[in-house]
């Protein structure tokens, strides 16, 4: 006799998505802790729920039980040349370990993008607990993040590194308007920089101790132009693990570093940051600087693509007709891009496409991470003539790194 997959008795999607209410709070926060392993505080679940826009937030529910939840929440993005988009940000995504595989992310998204369709939002953003999941909803990795592990006991700057010097230790919840100060500058010129709203900040500001992760309470170094917030570690040997290190110039950052990397009884810094951050140019040796990991952060989808390709500069001139197909809403439509001294003008055409991907590439290369022949190469980003992709290359390519704001 065959095996066979056990048939669930509810194999098929039954259940719809409807407008979460007050009173699904409760059992949302229940799904989120059983979901994520981490329980939500009240005070911070307060501040998140501020940023949600009428019928935002959806549930399923089955029995008087939330068996399923997704949401999105007002927020406003950078893109390159320093424009700033609308963008529903996607979060609070889960789905009960009881119904899973049975549809209903798949039928919370697709009744949330008709909502942030209907509320215009031209972009759509989020951060995905698996790399998986959300490419077929059109979502594409658009920033590249690292997590470094610096062995700061052999760390030398060379002696032509900048000592800018000008850093300050303070008290964290003494200074939050000096870090929103320097944050929002910060994001004003960084790609996928968010403004955040000041319940965010009393929120991380409230330092609780489920979110140290085992770690100090936070310390913090302040700069006229920058600053950073850490958590020591370990019990004999300590490190520093960095929450949030924001610079708006090179010099802050460089005098961040010296300051970090001067704590003469902590083993190593351990953080999570971009290919741009200059750290290991600052060394005569760039070994101690180890790359643990990398991997997405900000992932993207353009809902509405000409807006979304109008409001970033570029860094060189083209003139295209791409045809994006977009599965997971239906669509297949050609678009000219034309770019001339850096603007764009994108519309709508019913001329040939040249350039042929999918809208979660597009996703990919619109906040200048990631490089169109690399697309190329994969055959997910098809044409036949290499110039169009090198100039593609060129001119979504972005003078700034490309980084998150802050996780959502
Ligand atoms: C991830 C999660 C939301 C998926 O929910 P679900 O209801 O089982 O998903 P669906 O059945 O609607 O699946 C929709 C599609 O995504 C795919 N998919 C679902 N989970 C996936 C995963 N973890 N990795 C890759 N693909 C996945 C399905 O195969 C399906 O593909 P198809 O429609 O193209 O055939 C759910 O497993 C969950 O809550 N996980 C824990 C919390 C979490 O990770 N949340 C996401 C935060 S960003």
């Amino acid at each position: 006799m065959a095996l066979s997959e056990p048939v669930h008795a509810e194999s098929a999607v039954t259940l719809t998505p409807r407008s979460a209410t007050d009173d699904d709070w409760s059992k949302m926060l229940r799904l989120d802790a059983t979901s994520f392993g981490h329980v939500v505080d009240p005070a911070s679940l307060a501040a998140w729920r501020s940023m949600i826009p009428a019928g935002g937030a959806l549930v399923v529910e089955d029995g008087g039980d939330v068996v399923g939840q997704a949401l999105y929440l007002d927020m406003e993005m950078t893109v390159p040349g320093g424009g700033r988009l609308p963008v529903a940000g996607i979060s609070w995504v889960a789905v009960a370990p009881t119904h899973r595989r049975r549809g209903l992310l798949r039928a919370m998204l697709t009744e949330l993008h008709d909502r942030i369709a209907v509320a215009g939002y031209p972009v759509a953003a989020l951060t995905a607990s698996e790399g998986g999941i959300y490419g077929r909803f059109g979502y594409g990795p658009a920033t590249v993040q690292q997590g470094w592990s610096v062995d700061r006991r052999r760390v030398q700057f060379r002696p032509d590194a900048p000592d800018p010097g000008g850093v300050r230790i303070v008290a964290p919840a003494e200074h939050l308007e000096d870090f929103a100060e320097r944050y929002d500058r910060w994001r004003a010129n960084t790609p996928g920089g968010l403004a955040r709203p000041r319940a965010l900040w009393d929120d991380l500001m409230a330092d609780r101790d489920g979110e140290r992760g085992g770690g100090s309470p936070l310390f913090a170094f302040l700069h006229p132009d920058g600053y950073l917030l850490y958590r020591a570690h370990g019990e004999h040997a300590k490190y520093v693990r960095v929450v949030e290190k924001v610079a708006v110039t090179a010099d802050a950052d460089i005098a961040l570093w010296r300051t970090l990397c001067g704590m003469d009884l902590m083993e190593r810094i351990e953080i999570e940051t971009h290919p741009g951050d200059p750290l290991p140019y600052l060394l005569t040796d760039a070994r101690p600087v180890r790359t643990t990991a990398s991997g997405d952060e900000l992932w993207v989808r353009l809902n509405d693509i000409p807006t979304a390709l109008q409001a970033r500069s570029y860094g060189a001139d083209l003139e295209v007709v791409l045809g994006v197909t977009d599965a997971f809403r239906g669509d297949v439509d050609r678009f000219v891009l034309r770019v001339e001294g850096g603007r764009a003008y994108c519309a709508r055409t019913d001329a040939a496409a040249e350039v042929g991907l999918d809208v979660d590439v597009l996703g990919a290369l619109y906040l200048g991470a990631h490089r169109a022949s690399s697309f190329a190469a994969a055959n997910r980003l098809r044409c036949n003539d290499s110039e169009i992709i090198g100039r593609l290359d060129a001119a979504f390519a972005s003078e700034v790194s490309a980084e998150l704001g802050f996780p959502f």
